[in-house]
């Protein structure tokens, strides 16, 4: 069984979001994501996301395409993961493109492109303009 896993906020749950775990369910038979945490959002960005993290988990979990959801505490235990969870491949947005090569020596690393026009920031920017 080829194991897929792949992290984000996924805060206010898009459509760009839901694509990117669609294509990355299709790459193996299992997926598991993490989540950022709450904490680890507020240390890269001095923002706490909109939906906590127990809702965010909860939503992706809900979804037909994950079979499998964890916090992901720190930035710096990304290599853990991806051996604790056995995965076979790590997805990430192309946004992302080569900041991930070096976990080459223990799975295969995927750039997937993002949805255009769609996210996070944009959704709250739009919502604060109204
Ligand atoms: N993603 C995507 N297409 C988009 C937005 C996000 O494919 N239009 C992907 C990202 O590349 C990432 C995952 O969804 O692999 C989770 O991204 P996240 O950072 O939580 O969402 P964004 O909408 O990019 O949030 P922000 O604006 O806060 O960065």
């Amino acid at each position: 069984m080829v194991k897929v896993i792949t992290f984000g906020t996924f805060d206010i749950f898009h459509i760009g979001h839901l694509k990117i775990l669609e294509r990355s369910a299709k790459l193996g038979q299992h997926l598991t994501v993490g989540i950022s945490t709450d904490a680890l959002n507020y240390s890269k960005k001095q923002r706490y996301p909109i939906c906590q993290q127990s809702s965010r988990s909860e939503i992706v979990a809900a979804l037909k395409c994950v079979d499998n959801v964890f916090f992901e505490e720190s930035l710096e235990l990304k290599r853990e993961y991806i051996e604790e969870h056995k995965a076979d491949i790590l997805v990430m947005g192309n946004d992302w493109m080569g900041k991930f090569d070096e976990f080459k020596d223990i799975c295969d690393v995927i750039y997937l492109e993002r949805t255009p026009s769609i996210s996070t920031t944009e959704l709250i920017e739009i919502v604060k303009e109204l």
